[in-house]
């Protein structure tokens, strides 16, 4: 397998296909076995649940060259265990956890070339997806699906890497209270759709949502968990039934009460956002991405650590979490998937 020519230096966030993605098909009650696949392009008929009524489902993690030269994929379990969640919610079969990690180790293995060097600070992005194959037209589960996962290679989520951004508050909401905000369905990110448009032609960089039921309490944003730091050095994240469980949340929560952190999941309220000392997003496109200011219907709260540099917490907490990643910092048990 060549090489194919990726700058590896200016890597953003985009799409490009790579050598071989992974393919099975779930029919007649059962799994299929899976496949490896040059073909980039999915075909289905024009019936399919998917189109009709969205019924779709994904993950992203991240798979790392390591400084040793190892590969390794980070949590890949955590990722096999909420696109479990995941199905379950929206009445799909869900893909057992062995065959997920079988799709990752393959895709990674026979992609080798296009994992970003070390030195690049990129790595490989893995999509696993699952969605309706089989064709519906009255409102119904389809009796077919596809589980696929491609990678791509990536660099920074966000243009500026990891320069503090700024937010505002969205009037739209990214979830309904007791909808599907705690699942990672496509239909959750369609929703989103609008009130990022509208958040970038304000001039901002991502929005703010707000808790559907009574808009108080901070949510998420449309791809990445908020993490908030005191003046005493608390780390604190909104507690909600509406958000994405983050495993980069979950892991750096972890990180931080190791590092000796006093840590807090519990509501977060709107008003009190500009009396933290730090402010970040978290997630595995963002890893943490720090927020210099929010902006509330034309009121600004502006974090103290400004908008120059993410804060000395959250940046002890970027260093740790990117040093396991990059196996430069020992793993805790089980965080770290070698892939030969
Ligand atoms: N919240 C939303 C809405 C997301 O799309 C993501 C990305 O996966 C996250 C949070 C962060 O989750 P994770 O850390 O598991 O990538
Ligand atoms: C991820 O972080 O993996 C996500 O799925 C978020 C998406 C907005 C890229």
């Amino acid at each position: 397998m060549a090489n194919a020519k990726v700058d590896w230096a200016n890597l953003g966030f985009a799409y490009q296909p790579i050598s071989k993605r992974y393919v099975a098909n779930y029919k007649d009650g059962k799994w299929g076995s899976g496949v490896l696949t040059d073909d980039p392009t999915v075909r289905i008929n024009e019936c399919a649940g998917i189109l009709q009524y969205c019924q779709e489902v994904f993950e992203g993690l991240k798979a790392y060259k390591t400084k040793d030269g190892r590969i390794v994929a980070f949590r890949p379990d955590m990722n096999a265990e909420r696109m479990y969640d995941s199905a379950k919610r929206l009445e799909m079969p869900p893909v057992p956890k062995d065959m997920f990690l079988e799709a990752v180790d393959q895709v990674v293995a026979a992609n080798k070339d296009w994992i970003p060097p070390f030195e690049s600070g990129g790595a490989l992005y893995l999509r696993p997806y699952l969605f309706a194959s089989g064709p519906v037209i009255g409102v119904k589960p389809s009796d077919e699906y596809q589980f696929r996962l491609f990678g791509t290679p990536v660099g920074s989520y966000f243009k500026n890497g990891i320069k503090p951004i700024t937010l505002c508050v969205s009037d739209f909401d990214r979830a309904a209270p007791h909808g599907t905000g705690h699942i990672k369905a496509g239909l959750n990110y369609a929703m989103s759709l609008h009130a990022y448009m509208t958040a970038h032609s304000n001039g901002f960089d991502e929005n703010m949502f707000l808790d559907p039921a009574t808009r108080t309490y901070v949510e998420e944003t449309g791809g990445a968990n908020f993490l908030f730091v005191t003046e005493e050095h608390k780390i604190v994240t909104p507690k909600s039934d509406s958000i994405l469980p983050s495993i980069t949340r979950r892991s750096l929560m972890h990180i931080a009460e190791s590092l000796g952190y006093e840590t807090e999941q519990r509501p977060v309220r709107l008003r009190e956002v500009g009396d933290f000392a730090e402010a970040g997003l978290c997630g595995t496109a963002a890893v943490i991405c720090p927020v210099g200011k929010v902006v509330d219907h034309g009121k600004e709260i502006c974090l103290p650590s400004g908008m120059e540099k993410m804060g000395p917490v959250l940046t002890k907490l970027y260093e740790t979490l990117r040093g396991i990643q990059l196996g430069t910092i020992e793993a805790p048990e089980g965080w770290i998937r070698e892939i030969k």
